[in-house]
């Protein structure tokens, strides 16, 4: 009980601190942007009835490669800013997340109408989490032909019919090269328009920095999200995206 004054004095003080770094409109924006997830995972988890949410350390997945993430959903908020920004053109786009874990973008892009979503994930638990999730909200999905892939994204064949890749920062070093060049060979293969998207946090990201030494990939949109974090949207250069239409 006597705990009490000084709790409430350290959660005043952590407000006061947190305003003098961020402001009152970078606070509020914070709380908001809490409620806002809150009230999203409650109504897609519930709706939808999928478990998604929670996070599982390397060590509990039995990761031994440093370069591969822990698994830690993507907020809906954030999927559903990033979704509104893609122009999804229907029947023809795939989507691929590498690093799908329980599938919870799998399942917010099978909302819009792609041929297909696939989602790659090299914990066999996680996947077969996924599998369970994508049968659950089946029904309520526009895209008919969803798949997820347990293999180390690095040894997955990247499919010629593939449009869309997005990474939420899921591996980094020589597995996160070796999936760009298994894009791009792929692209060399079947030119076509490719479009990445990355959901970080800051350009200075290492993961974000290791993209763009990519060069065959161009920036082309930062989508803003929540908490100031931003996801980017890079496109393959011309030679890899088939020939240049005449003018009309
Ligand atoms: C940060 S979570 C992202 C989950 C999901 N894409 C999302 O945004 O909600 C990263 C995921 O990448 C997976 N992962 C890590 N290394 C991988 C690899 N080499 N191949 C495939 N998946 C991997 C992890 O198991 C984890 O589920």
């Amino acid at each position: 009980m006597e705990e009490r004054p000084l709790t409430a004095g350290r959660t005043a003080m952590g407000v006061l601190r947190r305003i003098r770094e961020k402001g009152v409109a970078g606070v509020s924006r914070a709380v908001w942007d809490r409620l806002e997830e809150r009230l999203l995972e409650g109504y897609y988890e519930r709706s939808l009835g999928i478990a998604t949410a929670g996070r599982i350390s390397r060590q509990a997945l039995g990761y031994e490669s440093a370069e591969w993430s822990e698994y830690g959903a993507s907020t809906y908020g954030n999927i559903r800013r990033i979704m509104r920004a893609m122009e999804v053109d229907p029947d023809r786009d795939v989507f691929v997340d590498f690093g799908c874990g329980k599938g919870r973008v799998v399942i917010a892009a099978a909302f819009y109408p792609f041929a297909r979503v696939i989602g790659v994930e090299r914990s066999p638990a996680l996947g077969d989490a996924a599998r369970r999730n994508v049968e659950r909200a089946r029904s309520r999905l526009a895209c008919p032909r969803i798949d997820i892939v347990t293999a180390d994204a690095s040894a997955y064949d990247v499919p010629d019919e593939a449009t869309i890749i997005y990474f939420a920062s899921p591996f980094s070093g020589a597995t996160l090269d070796t999936v760009l060049d298994n894009v791009k060979a792929s692209l060399v293969r079947s030119p076509r328009r490719l479009r990445v998207v990355s959901h970080g946090y800051d350009a200075a990201n290492p993961f974000e920095q290791q993209i763009r030494r990519h060069e065959w990939l161009a920036l082309s949109a930062e989508i803003p999200l929540q908490r100031s974090n931003s996801a980017w949207v890079y496109v393959n250069s011309r030679w890899t995206c088939g020939p240049v239409q005449p003018a009309a």
